[in-house]
């Protein structure tokens, strides 16, 4: 067996710094039970000094999951640590990530300190949040572009104040895999009191070489990884979960590493973290995009028919694609279609998978073949859907629109009992439909986001519709919404981020 590394996955924290993508408290906790389920050793659920939501979020996540490491991040601040103790106080197994800026472009330009002050604050930081957790993990940001002997005397202070993990970031994605090694051999010869502190590696994806320092930096001795499923994070996003693990599986022979990952759940994983966020998996994504085990070119169908080994170096099954079982049609009953729930590892309340079967019975008297793709969809619409109480409904609507025309729809929806009717005129059918919808709620909604997708191909494909909305204050609701007429879908994702918007308030805590 060989050294055994930790998977650091920041899907919730760096993964949902995306731009566009805000998760509310219940999109984490779907997405903390996927990590626990793959397996992951440290899910960092959030940044509870940044908002009451996330505060919530990290507390909910400690609260309910057992197994990974629950860790909440900080910046070398006093309230910021102690907000991220106070939300980790239920966790099985807590860390505090702290982290302060190394380069001196950082400190110069944004922190204004000098390396002594930066010194000095990861003393204090570092041991204030010793005395409240076990288990802390210092940050150098910006790592990759600090001088090494500073990087050194850093985390050789965090390291006396009690660290056990320092964190080497290659912030801007700037590294490249040879120089990144040197820099880790150079971090791990040149700090002096490292003993069994873990060095972690933390890359973005500027250059598209995340994954490629991650492995370079885990074969240079470094013990913890960091990342995030499907690659998101910031700008370019971080380095991608299911390609470092599935390179180190693949690879064994070369890297002779071990992990805990069972990778057979990625392809789901992927799935839910895309359906989730909105951010789609580009389909030559590896490992997870659509096309990772498709083979187009006759030479290569005929090359794999014969042997896999041809062309595929991994297998699907062994990232979780078995290919379709049970086939559902119009006949199938609610049993047969928990059943393909279960095989699709779609685990929701009975209250969910009644409201998606419904709506599957719905699509399969119009739809001959309804995919996996489908089911998954209208179970992903069926939880957007499940946290509204007394929240609008689309009761019927009415299009008119050409090109000589200007587009009207005449909408009803109904709330607690209640119709409500009204017209809207607009640049289109979707621009009208929104406009009635506004009159009806009395509000002057923006739409700040549309994008439609079909789930699947054909005429009669589900087309999944996505918006981000703001009210008159300025906060952002997202919402989702899925049928075979767009417009339809269009209108109920508006409608979701409306009623979202009347529940943003609770926060639960
Ligand atoms: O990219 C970065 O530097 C970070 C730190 C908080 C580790 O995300
Ligand atoms: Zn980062």
């Amino acid at each position: 067996m060989g050294r055994r590394i930790r998977i650091f996955d920041t899907t919730l924290r760096d993964g949902e710094q995306t731009p566009g993508v805000n998760l509310n408290i219940s999109d984490k906790l779907r997405i903390a039970h996927v990590l626990a389920g793959l397996g992951v050793d440290v899910i960092e659920a959030g940044f509870p000094a940044s908002s009451q939501d996330d505060f919530v979020a990290v507390r909910r996540v400690s609260e309910q999951i057992r197994g990974p490491v629950i860790c909440a991040l900080a910046r070398a601040e006093e309230r910021d640590i102690r907000r991220a103790a106070e939300a980790l106080e239920k966790a099985e197994k807590s860390r505090i990530h702290i982290f302060i800026a190394s380069s001196d472009i950082h400190l110069q330009y944004k922190l204004k300190m000098t390396r002594e002050q930066v010194r000095a604050r990861t003393a204090a930081s570092v041991r204030l949040a010793r005395s409240l957790c076990a288990d802390v993990q210092f940050s150098a940001e910006d790592a990759s572009r600090s001088d090494p002997a500073f990087l050194c005397e850093l985390f050789e202070t965090a390291i006396e104040n009690g660290a056990s993990t320092v964190n080497i970031a290659d912030t801007v994605g700037y590294a490249v895999p040879d120089e990144f090694a040197a820099l880790i051999r150079r971090v791990m010869g040149g700090t002096r009191n490292l003993g069994d502190t873990v060095v972690s590696v933390h890359c973005h994806n500027d250059l598209g070489m995340a994954t490629a320092n991650s492995l370079a930096a885990l074969m240079a001795g470094a013990g913890q990884v960091e990342c995030t499923l499907n690659g998101l994070g910031e700008r370019a996003g971080n380095a991608a979960a299911e390609e470092i693990v599935m390179a180190l599986q693949t690879r064994h022979d070369l890297f002779g590493l071990e992990h805990g990952v069972d990778t057979r759940m990625f392809s789901r994983a992927s799935k839910t973290v895309a359906s989730v966020t909105g951010v789609y998996v580009p389909q030559n994504k590896p490992v997870v995009g659509k096309n990772a085990f498709v083979h187009d070119a006759g030479i290569h169908q005929h090359g794999v028919l014969a042997n896999p080994l041809t062309y595929e170096i991994m297998t699907p099954q062994s990232v979780g694609l078995t290919g379709t079982g049970l086939a559902l049609g119009k006949l199938s009953g609610h049993h047969a279609f928990e059943e393909k729930l279960s095989e699709l590892g779609l685990v929701v309340d009975p209250a969910v998978s009644l409201a998606a079967f419904n709506a599957f019975k719905d699509l399969a008297c119009r739809k001959k073949d309804v995919s996996d793709d489908d089911v998954r969809a209208l179970v992903e619409e069926a939880v957007y859907d499940s946290h509204i109480v007394d929240g609008y409904e689309l009761d019927t609507f009415q299009i008119q629109s050409g090109n000589r025309m200007q587009a009207m729809a005449l909408v009803s929806l109904s709330r607690k009992g209640e119709k409500f009717t009204e017209t809207g005129a607009g640049e289109g059918p979707i621009d009208a439909s929104f406009n009635a919808i506004n009159r009806i709620v009395g509000q002057d909604f923006k739409l700040l986001f549309y994008n439609i997708k079909a789930v699947t191909g054909g005429t009669d494909a589900l087309g999944e519709v996505r918006v981000r909305i703001t009210d008159a204050a300025g906060h952002e609701f997202p919402g989702k919404g899925v049928s075979t007429d767009i417009i339809k879908s269009s209108i109920r994702a508006y409608i979701n981020a409306i009623n979202r918007s009347m529940i943003q308030g609770d926060t639960g805590a």
